[in-house]
C-alpha cells in the first residue's frame, strides 16, 4: 500500500482490528516501509538539539528503533527502548545492532504507563507514539516521564499546534477517530490510536503543570512537516 515491501490493506485492516499490542506484532516485520515509521527529517532536529553527548536516554513506545539509532551515537553509556510490542523490539534489536555508537542498548516490553524508571536519563524522547495514550492517561505519562528522568533531564519530542476547523486536517483526524472510537465499540479488545490528542497548547500546559520548563521550536519549515514543532521540556 505505501511501498513495495510495506504491508498490503488487507494486512493494516487486519491490523486495525486486532488489540494495539498484536496488531503492532503483526506490522512488525513491515513497519520500516510505512510511514508511520518516524522519518529521519523529523529525528535529525531532535538530536541537534540534546547536542553534546548524555550518559543514558530512553525512547518511550520505541517501535523498531528510529529513535534510538539516532540516539545511540549520543550515548555514553546506555540507550534504553521500551514498548508493548515484543515484536516491534525484536526489529528493533536488529536495527540497532547496525546501528553507529557503543553504548549499552536495553529493549524491555513495558506498557509507557507502568514504567517505574527512578531519576535514570539524561534525556527521554517519544516519537510518533502520542496518539496511543488516551487523554485521561496523559497526566500518569508525563508523571511517569517526569520521575525517570534526572534532575535538569530533559524530554524531547515533536507536536504541532491543533489545526483550525477550517482545515481539511482537522476534518480528516477527526474523521479517524470517529471510525477508530465505533471500532472499538464493536470489537474488543480495543485498538488505542486517536489523532489531535497532544498537540502542542496542550502539551505545553500539562508539561508546565508537571513541573517542566517548555522550550518550542520550529525547525521543520523546510521539510515536508512545515506545521511541526520541537519541544524540549526540562525537568526543573
Ligand atoms: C506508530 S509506532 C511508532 C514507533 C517509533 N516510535 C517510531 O517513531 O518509529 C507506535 C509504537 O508505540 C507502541 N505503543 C503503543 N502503546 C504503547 C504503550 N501504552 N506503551 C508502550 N508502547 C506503546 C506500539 O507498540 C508501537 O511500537
Amino acid at each position: 500500500m505505501f511501498h513495495p515491501d510495506g504491508p498490503t490493506l488487507v494486512e493494516l485492516t487486519k491490523q486495525a482490528l486486532a488489540s494495539t499490542t498484536s496488531g503492532y506484532d503483526m506490522l512488525a516485520p513491515k513497519f520500516e516501509h510505512t510511514p508511520f515509521r518516524t522519518p529521519d527529517a523529523l529525528l535529525e532536529p531532535m538530536v541537534d538539539a540534546i547536542g553534546a553527548p548524555v550518559d543514558a536516554a530512553m525512547d518511550v513506545c520505541c517501535g523498531t528503533g528510529a529513535a534510538m539509532s539516532h540516539l545511540k551515537p549520543l550515548c555514553r553509556e546506555r540507550v534504553v527502548g521500551i514498548d508493548v510490542s515484543g515484536g516491534m523490539l525484536d526489529q528493533a534489536r536488529v536495527n540497532l545492532e547496525a546501528a553507529p555508537g557503543e553504548a549499552r542498548v536495553e529493549l524491555y516490553v513495558q506498557d509507557t504507563l507502568e514504567m517505574a524508571f527512578d531519576e535514570e536519563f539524561d534525556v527521554i524522547t517519544c516519537c510518533g507514539a502520542f496518539g496511543h495514550i488516551l487523554e485521561p492517561q496523559q497526566d500518569r505519562f508525563i508523571g511517569r516521564v517526569r520521575a525517570a528522568l534526572k534532575p535538569g533531564g530533559r524530554f524531547v519530542f515533536v507536536t504541532a499546534p491543533m489545526p483550525s476547523v477550517a482545515d481539511p486536517a482537522w476534518w480528516a483526524a477527526r474523521s479517524f477517530n470517529a471510525v477508530m472510537h465505533v471500532r472499538n465499540a464493536l470489537k474488543s479488545p480495543p485498538f488505542i490510536m486517536f489523532y489531535l490528542t497532544f498537540p502542542l497548547e496542550r502539551a505545553s500546559e500539562l508539561l508546565w503543570s508537571h513541573g517542566f520548563d517548555v522550550a518550542v521550536s520550529s525547525p521543520y519549515g523546510d521539510t515536508e512537516f512545515p506545521r511541526a514543532r520541537l519541544v524540549v521540556a526540562t525537568k526543573r
